[in-house]
């Protein structure tokens, strides 16, 4: 069923606990995510933006089963996150970091690092070539490190093993801001090519809105940990409604 809700949060709350130290006797809790609630529909791209520190890669983590959360409810393809094991889990949603630097062991060969990611009965080296090849890399990429590869290319590796447990979702944090301006553009374009031929919905957290917007079906802004802002891109760019969006929005350069 076609935009259906493959992903629902409701209220979601997060606090992390600040160490104890001589400026903080008594233990002090921050709040960095404030009753967010989001759907994302099947086959749709749900945009997240907002300032640095307003809580996107703790939410994200959140509902890719990595971190814990103090209240609210995630519920993925009509079943509660915490009704998942970890295996069931990763066939349903997999998380792409900003670095791909630090997110690949670089201890592990290509194909070890894609090997990991799958199920033992299959025929591991004919599936880690053809992830491979979807991301538009060599086969004999499968024997090398990730040393011998650029910024780019260990991103696509990074996609290549989270498509590895052929997961529904996908929530790509920054993908492409660590990398060159003109690698930029290929990477969001394998994205975009994987979500129709895979039939992927995606989360994506960018901070250019207006890349986003381009992208996004939905958008959401955070701000201190909560939601401002949430609609179609459309509605976001052309008639932004808190001051703080249209600030994002103003602040995007302009290429004279
Ligand atoms: N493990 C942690 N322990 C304590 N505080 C944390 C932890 N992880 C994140 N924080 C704090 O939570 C807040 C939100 O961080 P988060 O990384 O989610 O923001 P972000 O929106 O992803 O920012 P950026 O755009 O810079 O990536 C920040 O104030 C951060 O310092
Ligand atoms: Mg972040």
């Amino acid at each position: 069923m076609l935009n259906d809700i493959i992903l629902k949060t409701l209220n979601i709350n997060k606090s992390f606990k600040i160490e104890r130290n001589i400026f903080n006797p008594g233990n002090i809790y921050i709040d960095v995510v404030k009753n967010v609630s989001l759907d994302l529909k099947r086959g749709q791209i749900l945009g997240i933006a907002g300032e640095s520190g307003s809580g996107k890669t703790t939410f994200a983590k959140i509902i890719s089963g990595l971190l814990s959360f103090d209240s609210g409810e995630v519920v993925i393809d009509n079943k509660n996150i915490l009704d998942y094991t970890r295996h069931e889990l990763a066939r349903k949603i997999q998380m792409i970091f900003q670095d791909p630097f630090s997110s690949l062991n670089p201890k592990l060969s290509v194909g070890t690092i894609i090997y990991e990611a799958m199920d033992n009965n299959i025929n591991k080296t004919e599936r880690a070539i053809e992830m491979l090849k979807s991301v538009g890399l060599p086969e004999d990429s499968l024997h090398k490190y990730p040393h011998q590869f650029s910024g780019g290319q260990r991103q696509r590796i990074a996609i290549a093993r989270a498509l590895t447990s052929e997961p529904e979702i996908i929530i790509a944090d920054e993908p492409v801001s660590s990398l060159d301006i003109s690698i930029q553009a290929q990477i969001m374009n394998i994205f975009l090519d994987l979500k129709d031929k895979l039939k992927l919905s995606y989360i994506i957290i960018l901070h250019d809105l207006n890349l986003l917007a381009a992208i996004s079906d939905n958008i959401a802004i955070m701000k201190n940990g909560e939601i401002v802002e949430y609609g179609t891109s459309e509605e976001i760019i052309n008639n932004p409604k808190d001051i703080y969006t249209q600030k994002l929005i103003s602040s995007i350069p302009v290429i004279p």
